[in-house]
């Protein structure tokens, strides 16, 4: 299978309170990553539980659904080459305590559950979730 070079991004409710959609966009495109689709939105509580279906089983599952539909997310499609692995470096770990100097967790997310982005974890979710926030028309 070719390696995808897109990958889905969402900057999470926390972030957008917090005011920091400028900083983390500009810490994106200085990384190298083009963005090909981005909006603002807001998730209702079925779009949440489909989108984080993996978590159902998780202990967090219902405080994970509250927090991202509490508030609007920016949906975002990126392109660079090897972008899953590239922006899962970028972003840094779940936990911000445990994320790397300069990722985008370790500045701007507060706690594990609100972690201030998303990033698809495989080329072959990367596809899924990109068809799942984005029509054909709005993707250039
Ligand atoms: P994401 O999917 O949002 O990019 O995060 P991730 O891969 O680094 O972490 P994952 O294991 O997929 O968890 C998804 C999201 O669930 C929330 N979470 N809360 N309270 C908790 O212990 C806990 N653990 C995970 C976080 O918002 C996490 O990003
Ligand atoms: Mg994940």
């Amino acid at each position: 299978m070719p390696k995808n070079n897109r990958t889905f991004a969402m900057i999470k409710p926390d972030a957008i309170e917090n005011g920091h959609i400028g900083a983390i966009l500009e810490k994106i495109n200085k990384s190298g990553f083009k963005i090909i689709a981005l909006k603002l939105t807001q998730l209702s509580r079925r779009d949440a539980k489909l989108f984080y279906d993996i978590h159902k089983e998780k202990p967090f599952f219902n405080e994970l659904v509250n927090f991202i539909t509490r508030g609007p997310i920016v949906a975002i499609i990126l392109e660079k080459s090897n972008a899953v692995s590239d922006f899962r470096t970028l972003i840094g770990s779940t936990n911000p305590v445990e994320a790397g100097e300069g990722t985008i967790r370790k500045l701007y997310a507060t706690s594990v559950g609100e972690n201030a982005i998303h990033g698809s974890d495989s080329d072959e979710n990367s596809i899924i979730e990109c068809n799942f926030h984005f029509s054909k028309r709005e993707i250039f």
